[in-house]
């Protein structure tokens, strides 16, 4: 019996090996510091909880509509204009069980053999694998010696016949950079000649830091909002992982073929987490402020150790909760005569030895860095970097 040669082209995550062999060594009792955390340390706001109560009260609990319920699908439209100055009509929305369904589908709906699907390094992880299991080809463009973005002139470099889509991700999981109006504009331009898809992953826009404003390139103009399938969802923003709320805004015609596809697959998302979101996008609770200053002060104190450190960079993060750490210049240094010879050893010699846990960016497109998550408390983050500060000064 065979399997579908697509499962042999997904790559394993690394970020769960890692993860799981710290939390194997913490049920031992071994106190480590967890840097790969991929979601706020932050508790769900109490008024979304008692909204989601107030559901499960008043009896939302059966199907909804396939693509959301009504009241979600016109928050996200009021959303989208408030905050983005963009007008969907609630037919042009499509709820799923988190932003990564929403990509998935919106990949189907126009990924298949033979296209190509350009996407920038460092990158999140998922986005290969995701059009490997649309049977298309990842093609990745390096952005290290552009400031980490996506220029016209590379994205140009990179279009071909069989271009299909450009995934544009700003704030950035896991470099955390942030495009400008001009870049965004900039890279509209190229694209608007075309007739290539934008997936514009958007799910951190509201964890951006320094006053610095998110733009969607759906702005740019009639036809690239045409051309382009915003992601978004409540995950990060109102610290909802477990939620699985995400959506996607589109062009009526992708909506209907997505909306058609997951009527087949998973029907409707959550309910009661539905009826919860309406609750956290029409708030306005001050929570998201709250929780941006205590990351925005976390962020620096991991900024402050890199530049103390000497042989360490990064890029600076402006946005999301992750800062990505360059330690190629630790390569061939050895700890008790094991040589770290790439990022992946290092995340593991520094489990071992530090009992730190870190992300190893080789599945991020980047594998001379490790990604340090900032989603963990102060004091967790301070006794992490000393430990890190302890092993590096340890290196022969
Ligand atoms: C860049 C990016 N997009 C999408 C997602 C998926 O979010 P969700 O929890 O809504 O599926 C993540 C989660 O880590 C992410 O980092």
């Amino acid at each position: 019996m065979a399997l579908a040669k697509r499962t042999s082209k997904i790559s394993k995550s690394l970020t769960l090996a890692i993860t799981s062999k710290a939390n194997k060594m913490k049920e031992e009792g071994i106190d480590v510091v967890g840097f790969g955390a991929g979601e706020p340390d932050f508790n769900t706001p109490a008024f979304i909880i008692d909204a989601a109560k107030e559901a499960l009260d008043k009896g939302y609990t059966k199907y909804t509509a396939n693509s959301g319920t009504p009241v979600l699908k016109k928050a996200i439209c009021d959303k989208f204009f408030r905050d983005n100055e963009l007008t969907y009509a609630p037919n042009q929305i499509v709820v799923s069980n988190g932003a990564k369904h929403s990509l998935y589908n919106a990949m189907l709906a126009i990924v298949e053999q033979g296209d190509e699907v350009i996407i920038p390094a460092p990158f999140w992880l998922t986005y290969p694998e995701l059009v490997k299991m649309c049977d298309g080809t990842p093609v990745i463009v390096d952005t290290k010696d552009d400031g980490f973005k996506l220029t016209p002139d590379k994205l140009e470099q990179a279009i071909t016949d069989k271009t299909k889509a450009v995934i544009i991700n700003s704030p950035s999981n896991p470099t955390g950079v942030v495009y400008t109006k001009e870049e965004l504009w900039a890279l509209a331009e190229v694209l608007e000649k075309t007739e290539i898809y934008i997936i514009s992953d958007e799910i951190y826009e509201k964890i951006i830091y320094n006053g610095i404003k998110h733009y969607s390139i759906a702005q740019y103009s009639p036809k690239i909002y045409k051309q382009t399938i915003v992601i978004n969802g409540a995950s990060k923003t109102y610290s909802m992982t477990g939620w699985r709320i995400g959506y996607l805004a589109a062009d009526i015609d992708i909506v209907r073929a997505i909306d058609n596809m997951q009527s087949h697959c998973t029907s409707n998302a959550n309910s009661i987490a539905q009826y919860a979101t309406v609750a956290a996008l029409n708030t306005k609770s001050n929570f998201l402020d709250e929780m941006v200053k205590t990351f925005d002060g976390r962020r620096k104190m991991i900024i402050d150790f890199v530049n103390s450190c000497e042989g360490l960079s990064c890029p600076n993060p402006q946005g999301a909760f992750y800062v990505m750490i360059n330690i190629s210049n630790i390569f061939g240094k050895s700890i008790d005569g094991k040589v770290i010879d790439s990022s992946l050893k290092a995340a593991e010699l520094m489990l071992e030895y530090a009992r730190i846990a870190v992300v190893p960016c080789e599945s991020f497109g980047a594998p001379e860095y490790v990604r340090l998550s900032y989603a963990i408390s102060n004091q967790d983050i301070e006794k992490g970097l000393k430990r890190l500060k302890e092993f590096l000064n340890n290196l022969k």
